[in-house]
């Protein structure tokens, strides 16, 4: 005896009443043909008659037992294709999704910002200031830019002079209580998202979160198509806030500043990031390192620019930010480099670093 699959079953019930006349006796062996009620009505005429006007051209009707066989054969062929298989039973096979799957449609770009992190455990090597510049250098450039500062000595609050210590709800609230960020960005000479001096105990408050290395990544998801670019400012450690920024970024800029011991902790900003590559953001690559507080004039910085070209080659930035006093002055008046002297070298150091970062996305 055969066993039909329920699938099966449910196909032979949906078969019209056409094929019901022609095959009942065939699928489910019953009578056969001769004997069926459907054969015995009258205006079932036998289908020979209608593809041969002679009774000579007509071949000799195979003998009855012949044509069961046969018959037999088709049928028993067919449930052998449509049988359920044991991999039916523990899933579904490919040919069982094929239409359920839905069609590849090509890649269209979106308007989500790019995010770049300023990521560098060292301290003083220039992350707060490289990060506000830049900043502006791509506002400049009529881009859509949002600072985040993510380090609790609130310097890039500072740097738009807005006090830490005075601000009600920051960075903090965003990612202990999970307020839109919306609420704790300052317009300024640029959208910032402050910080607040409290925002050093949000690694502990996050710590038993689920989800907590993505917390900012979330909290961005609510206005990622507002802006071209994230810029975000992240402390000098690799604990977890610098972890959600780099969970949240696709591209990483690190500061260096051209002294030999400032390289030593590159490695270890490396391996830090393969493991959020691997574990957390497959997305996030090195957009490029960026030497800061170069002097050309003394061997040693040109000899660090040295060794980080030989060990990075072109991840390193064409552009050098040079060693320059107005980068101490500015965040004393609440603004950067761009706006506290907007011809100076220093603030053309920041626009030449923001075109090559263009330059590069968009080749
Ligand atoms: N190109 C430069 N020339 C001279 N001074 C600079 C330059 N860039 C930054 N500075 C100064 O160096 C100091 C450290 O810079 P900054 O605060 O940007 O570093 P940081 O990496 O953010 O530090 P931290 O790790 O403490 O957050 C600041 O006083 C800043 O004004
Ligand atoms: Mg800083």
């Amino acid at each position: 005896m055969r066993i039909l699959s329920r699938k099966n079953h449910a196909r032979r019930n949906s078969v019209s009443e056409e094929e019901k006349d022609g095959h009942d006796d065939v699928d489910f062996g019953t009578a056969p043909a001769a004997t069926s009620p459907s054969a015995a009505r009258p205006a079932a005429a036998p289908p020979e008659a209608t593809v041969t006007d002679t009774p000579e051209k007509t071949a000799p009707a195979p003998p009855v037992e012949d044509e069961l066989a046969r018959v037999e054969e088709e049928a028993a062929a067919e449930q052998s294709e449509i049988r359920m298989k044991a991999s039916d039973l523990l899933a579904p096979t490919k040919r069982d999704l094929e239409s359920h799957i839905k069609p590849i449609t090509p890649e269209v770009p979106t308007d989500r910002a790019d995010v770049i992190s300023f990521a560098n455990q060292k301290g003083g090597v220039a992350k707060t200031t490289s990060t506000l510049n830049m900043a502006v250098a791509l506002a400049e450039l009529g881009n859509r830019v949002l600072c985040i500062d993510l380090d609790p000595q609130g310097n890039l609050t500072m740097s738009q002079g807005i006090d830490p210590d005075k601000v009600e709800f920051s960075m903090y609230d965003v990612l202990v209580n999970d307020m839109p960020i919306s609420e704790v960005i300052s317009h300024r000479e640029i959208d910032i998202a402050v910080a607040s001096l409290d925002l050093a105990g949000a690694e502990i408050a996050m710590s038993t979160k689920i989800g907590r290395e993505r917390s900012l990544e979330k909290a961005l998801k609510e206005v990622d198509n507002d802006y071209d670019y994230i810029c975000i400012d992240t402390p000098p450690s690799l604990g977890l806030l610098t972890i959600n920024a780099l969970t949240a970024s696709n591209k990483v800029i690190i500061p260096v500043q051209c002294e030999y011991l400032s390289m030593r902790g590159l490695v270890q900003l490396q391996s830090t990031l393969k493991m959020i590559q691997e574990n957390l953001n497959p997305n996030v690559q090195i957009e490029g390192i960026l030497p800061t507080m170069f002097d050309s004039r003394t061997l040693h910085a040109r000899e660090a620019v040295s060794i980080l070209e030989e060990n990075f080659g072109d991840l390193v930035f064409k552009s050098r930010i040079r060693k320059a006093v107005k980068f101490a002055e500015a965040p004393v008046r609440g603004a950067s480099v761009l706006k506290y002297d907007p011809e100076s070298r220093a603030a053309s150091y920041y626009r030449n670093l923001a075109k090559e970062v263009l330059k590069d996305g968009s080749s």
